[in-house]
Formats: C-alpha cells, structure tokens, sequence
C-alpha cells in the first residue's frame, strides 16, 4: 500500500476532547459553566462587522493590555491560539528532531502529541503516588539532549500543584540552556498561597516561560486565546513559527472585553473553588484517594475502573472524563450540575 502520510503517527493516540452529549450535563472538558462574562459578546458582535478584514496579526491592542496588566515589556507576550497551541509552537521553537522534552505523566494530554508531531522524544516521568509531578526526578530526567520541560501546575487532570520550595529547587537543578514552560491554565483557581504564581516568582529567570489561557476561568473556551510570558527571545521564536493571524479579530476583541471584566472572573472563580471543596469533600466519603485539587475539577483515581465509572456517569446523563487505568477527571459545574454527579456516586 502507498503511504502519503508518516508511519510513526499510528501509534499516537487522537486527542480526545470531553463529549458533548445533548441534554446531559458537560463536567468533562474544564470549562466554567457560567456563560461568556458581561460585554463579551457585544465585542463579538461588533468585531463580527469586520471579519472580511484579516485581524492585526501583532495583536497589540491585546498585549498591551496583558503586559500592563501583568507588569511586563510587551516584546514578552506572544498569544496563540489556544496556549495548547502556544505549547506547540514553544516545542518548535525549541527542539530539533530527536531532542528530548521532559513533562510529568499523568498530565495535559496534548503534551505527547505535541511532542510527537514536532518529532521531539517524549520522556514521561511518572507522578508521585499523590498524583502530583515528582519534580526531582523530571530534574533527574534531564540530559544534554533535553531542551524543554513541561510544568503543568496545577496539574490536569489530577488538580495537584507543586508548591514554590519544591519548584525553587527544580529550577535551580535545570540547566539553563533548558526551558522550564509553566503551564498555568489553572492558575486563577489556585487557593493555597504556597502555589506560585510563576510570572511574579520566576518571571526573571530566561530559562522560564509561563502559559496562561483565556478559555478557563476567563469563559472564552470557544474563542481560543491563549497567552505566554518569556524573554523576547522565546517570544520573538514563538512569533516566528506561529500560524499567521491565528488570534482572529474576534477572540482579540472578547479577551479584551473578558479582561475587563476581572471582578466578575473573580467572583466566578470564587464560586468553582467553593462547589469545588464541597464535591472533593463529598467524593472523599467514597474514594479517600481523591487528591485535593487547585483546578476546576477533581480526579478520581480510579484505575481499571475508570472507564466503568465514566460509562455509569453517562447513563445518568452526566458526562465526566475517564482515562481509562489512571483515573476520571470531573470539571466543577453549578451547584445543579454538580449534586447530579455526587448523586451518581455508589
Ligand atoms: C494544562 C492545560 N494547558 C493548556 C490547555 C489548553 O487550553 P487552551 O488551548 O484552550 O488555552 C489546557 C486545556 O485543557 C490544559 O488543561
């Protein structure tokens, strides 16, 4: 048979994305349930009277905004389409092929797909029985082919976060000819103040770039904007391997609506963290192994019967993440939402 396409990718799994199954209820794909935040969608609605114009590709009006808001040099933001896709563009701005990329595993699942489609060598270091990254091992991980690492904090699917004396020690441990990328897409959910914010804790480092996105807790899902703050360096590569004008008009003109609105992202945000607590403290009367979660969802680490449980959720109409032998990943709905999961539990 005559191959057009590569081989190696029959092996890679598909990235799965969290079923939408009409009239159940949605707790598998980390969004917030709360609608798009006020005045988001009169800026789409407005911005839609131009889109047989191409947007500004440099993106500057949002930028500007984002580096006043974050106290940084503009030339230090780059958005994307999605930060899953700013993930990608990091990995080739930074490996050639048969470079190594270090990221922990259990974690985000575009990681090895990312890694494979840019023909980086994965190297997955297995989480620590809490479910969280074991950070010096990934350290231990590190060889003269390593050129990125990927730091999902808090960590999806299993909401654990590294805590800043751990996360000091690793990037003092990592040479500085590799780059660290926190992938902090969690980040407005995270309560403990022991959990870093990695742009006011490491922002100086060069070897650092941190990822924040606008789909979670800023309610543009849909939209796809994506952030990253690193040196001009980073950035200006990242600029170069980017998708020209991947950040439509559109999504430019609602992030900079949602930006606008960060109080009411707060109280929403307040509000997940809340039902958050309520569903772990639930879930743990059943399954004591759960951990506990900076996120907005919680896991369950259910192993072989994860699948199962997935299956049971869905016949009761709500829809949940499984991954099968590891676990299954539950987005924090509305109070309704989400006493229909814990009235699923045995
Ligand atoms: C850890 C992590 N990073 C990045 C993303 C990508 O989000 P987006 O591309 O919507 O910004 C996700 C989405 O699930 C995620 O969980």
């Amino acid at each position: 048979m005559i191959r057009l396409t590569r081989t190696d990718l029959d092996a890679l799994p598909a990235y799965v994305a969290g079923r939408t199954v009409p009239g159940a209820i949605k707790l598998a794909s980390n969004e917030v349930p709360y609608g798009p935040l006020p005045g988001v969608v009169e800026a789409i609605t407005e911005a839609a009277a131009n889109v047989h114009r191409y947007p500004d590709m440099g993106v500057v009006a949002l930028r500007e905004v984002l580096a006043e808001r974050l106290g940084v040099d503009v030339e230090r933001i780059a958005t994307g389409c999605g930060s899953v896709a700013l993930a990608e563009h990091l990995f080739r701005a930074t490996c050639l092929p048969g470079d190594e990329a270090i990221y922990a595993w259990r974690s985000f699942e575009a990681y090895p797909i990312i890694a494979a489609t840019t023909a980086a060598v994965s190297v997955r270091v297995p989480n620590t029985a809490e479910h969280g990254h074991d950070l010096p091992a990934m350290a231990a991980a590190v060889t003269e082919k390593t050129r990125i690492i990927m730091v999902c904090n808090p960590n999806n699917p299993t909401g654990t976060a590294v805590r800043k004396a751990e996360l000091d020690a690793f990037l003092d441990a990592v040479p500085d000819n590799v780059l660290v990328v926190l992938d902090e897409a969690y980040r407005e959910f995270v309560t403990d103040p022991t959990v870093p914010d990695g742009l006011a804790a490491y922002g100086d480092r060069p070897n650092v770039a941190v990822l924040r996105t606008l789909s979670k807790a800023w309610g543009l899902a849909g939209l796809r904007v994506g952030y990253l703050v690193a040196t001009p360096e980073v950035t200006g590569a990242v600029r170069k391997v980017v998708t020209p004008f991947s950040t439509s008009g559109a999504a430019q003109a609602a992030a900079l609506a949602a930006l606008r609105a960060s109080d009411e992202m707060r109280r929403r945000a307040a509000l997940v963290v809340g039902e958050r607590e309520r569903v772990l403290t639930a879930v743990r009367k059943v399954y004591p192994e759960a951990p506990e979660s900076q996120a907005n969802f919680v896991w369950l680490p259910l192993g072989d019967k994860s699948a199962e449980f997935g299956a049971a959720c869905e016949r009761a109409s709500v829809i949940v993440r499984p991954f099968q032998g590891d676990g299954v990943r539950v987005t924090i709905g509305t109070p309704e939402e989400n006493d229909a999961f814990l009235a699923t539990l045995p």
